[in-house]
């Protein structure tokens, strides 16, 4: 999937289990940067190499089983951000998934890299019958305007939902989205092995 930003062409593939290994020296450093940078993603700063790399590997049965869809962006200097969509495999949910781990690296954000792993995620969940995609966020982080410009309608505010490592506890916002296949003409995400 080609999507042009303000500056540059970003390349939105699905990568499979097989590319995560040639890709974790990257995926480890965005997700560490983006840690450091304070949105914690469900670790704590520093997070370290080792950490990093057993969560990238821990996706990776889902990734084969095809319960979770990993989406990469790139541009011309290589990878630039990724998300994850979890598919419900509740027998009363096939119409359910939920968006996690999106992130953008630091360099590359407000550039649109974020909306086109949004869009890609959302044809990715249209092209497997998920219409009501579910996601939750911190309640103070620049994230939540932006999931709220892509026409996310938040539920309500969650006291405490997560704590900092020296125990500060945050407030979380969960938001959902009712997506259409009226709005999901942009292109295939290409499966690549990156
Ligand atoms: C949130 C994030 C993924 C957005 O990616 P991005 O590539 O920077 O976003 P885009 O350039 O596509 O921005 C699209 C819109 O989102 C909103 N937005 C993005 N960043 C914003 C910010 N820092 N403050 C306020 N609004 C913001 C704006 O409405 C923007 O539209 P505009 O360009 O017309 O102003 C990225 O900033 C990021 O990785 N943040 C750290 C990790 C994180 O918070 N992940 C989400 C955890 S749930």
């Amino acid at each position: 999937m080609i999507l042009s930003s303000e500056t540059q062409p970003i390349t939105i593939r699905q990568t499979p289990a097989s590319a995560i290994e040639s890709m974790l020296p990257t995926l480890i450093e965005r997700l560490q940067e983006t840690v450091s940078g304070g949105v914690g993603l469900g670790f704590f700063a520093p997070l370290s190499y080792r950490m990093a790399r057993e969560y990238w590997l821990s996706i990776i049965p889902e990734l084969v089983h095809g319960s979770r869809i990993l989406l990469t962006a790139h541009d011309d200097s290589g990878f630039v951000g990724c998300g994850q969509l979890a598919l419900s495999q509740r027998q009363n949910s096939p119409h359910r998934a939920e968006v996690e781990k999106l992130f953008v690296a630091t360099a590359a954000r407000g550039k649109g890299v974020g909306t086109a792993l949004m869009e890609g995620l959302h044809h990715t969940a249209l092209a497997h019958g998920r219409t009501l995609i579910l996601l939750n966020t911190r309640a103070d982080i620049p994230a939540r305007q932006f999931y709220k410009s892509l026409g996310y309608r938040e539920v309500g505010v969650i006291p405490g939902w997560t704590v900092s490592a020296s125990g500060e506890r945050y407030d979380h916002v969960t938001l959902y989205k009712e997506l259409t296949y009226a709005g999901a003409a942009r292109g295939a995400v290409a499966a690549s092995s990156v």
